[in-house]
């Protein structure tokens, strides 16, 4: 039986740290907000090379707070791309403004910056480019096209804790960087969690009053806000976790290594593409192929957990039918929707339980 991601494992190797933080912080009494919170929020944003880290409680409010900061609200367009899970597109909704959608490049499946021109339009506030499964996508094009036009570019980085772009953090580019600390993200909480990384003074403070309520001081609500505030515990637990998440790191591209090594003469299934000057942390290791879902049932049968990441893009889920696209509109997203298949990988695989997927896709490649 080898699963998909293994939290379990996780604590066991860390439960001595984690369950003393988790203690200090029951005795504390600080249980939202407060000191733990706090330095995390000082070690993210170094760890990011970013000014300022905001704390909050998912990904989606580090999304939607990281627009309104922006200055993205009613009226306003933000481009981002389909091929990416649900929460970045829900997150502009939130906002109140309209997502446009540009496709995604066919061999990294992040942003076309070659598309983006062609989807601009007065409207057009922001773009969010989707840092997917952990590789970055291509900033340098992204950005001159938001200088160009006076665009902010807020990074959903939620895949991407620690991934890189010629030298530079996750986060770090764009006028604003989101993760998540949902609990399979490489970086993960016990329970839910989210930040915002930014080096711009105004936004950090709009986002520290709008995650509590919009409060300059207590009972004085300045900006209309939200209860969007990080737990103390969660606080703790990703401290300890963020002095572990390098070696995680190089544990999960170590086993990408492995993977694309023994997949790469298969001829049936295509391993990722990591880009030069980019450090890719394998949120996600997915592979791509034409008939992925008898490769599944292949696995399955073997006791191998995989994932689809993602089977419909969003441009065509029902609840974003409003927006009036249709099949066809981003074939490159509509191609990757039906051939991804994700493969286990987690820091405390093994590499003969690497080599024993990479054995079963072989042979079901064979038989195929
Ligand atoms: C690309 C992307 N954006 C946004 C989110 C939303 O994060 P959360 O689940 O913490 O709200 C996720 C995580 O699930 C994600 O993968």
């Amino acid at each position: 039986m080898i699963p998909f991601l293994d939290l379990k494992a996780q604590y066991a190797s860390i439960k001595t740290e984690l369950d003393a933080a988790v203690l200090k912080v029951l005795a504390s009494g600080q249980y939202v907000l407060g000191d733990e919170v706090a330095s995390f929020e000082r070690e993210f944003a170094a760890y990011c090379g970013a000014k300022h880290a905001i704390a909050v409680n998912t990904g989606t409010s580090a999304l939607h707070l990281a627009l309104l900061a922006a200055g993205v609200g009613p009226g306003d367009e933000v481009i981002t791309v389909p091929f990416t899970f649900v929460a970045s597109v829900s997150a502009i909704c939130y906002a109140g403004a309209r997502p446009v959608f540009v496709d995604v490049e066919p061999d990294t499946l992040t942003m076309d910056p070659a598309k983006l021109e062609a989807a601009l339009t007065p409207r057009t506030k922001a773009i969010m480019p989707v840092h997917l499964y952990g590789q970055m996508a291509d900033m340098d094009p992204i950005v001159a096209v938001a200088k160009r036009h006076g665009l902010h570019v807020i990074e959903d980085a939620c895949q991407a804790h620690g991934a890189e772009y010629r030298g530079l953090r996750a986060g770090s580019i764009g006028s604003s960087g989101c993760f998540s600390f949902y609990p399979g993200k490489n970086l993960g909480a016990c329970g839910e969690g989210g930040i915002i990384v930014t080096s711009d003074d105004d936004q950090m403070k709009a986002m520290r009053m709008l995650r509590d309520w919009g409060q300059e001081q207590r009972y004085h609500h300045v900006l209309k806000g939200f209860n969007y505030r990080m737990d103390g515990i969660q606080g703790a637990v990703l401290r300890v976790k963020l002095r572990h998440l390098e070696n995680w790191t190089e544990a999960r591209r170590r086993h990408a290594r492995h993977y694309s090594s023994l997949l790469a003469g298969s001829g049936r299934v295509e391993a990722p593409v990591e880009k030069p000057e980019r450090r890719h942390v394998y949120h996600i290791y997915a592979v791509r192929t034409r008939d992925r879902q008898s490769l599944q049932n292949s696995l399955q049968a073997q006791g191998i957990q995989t994932g689809f990441h993602y089977p419909i893009p969003v441009h065509l889920q029902k609840a974003h039918a409003d927006l009036g696209y249709g099949i066809g509109d981003f074939p490159q997203s509509e191609a990757a929707a039906d051939e991804v298949i994700s493969l286990p990988i987690y820091p405390e695989m093994t590499s003969s339980q690497v080599a024993a997927v990479a054995a079963a896709v072989e042979q079901m490649a064979d038989a195929a």
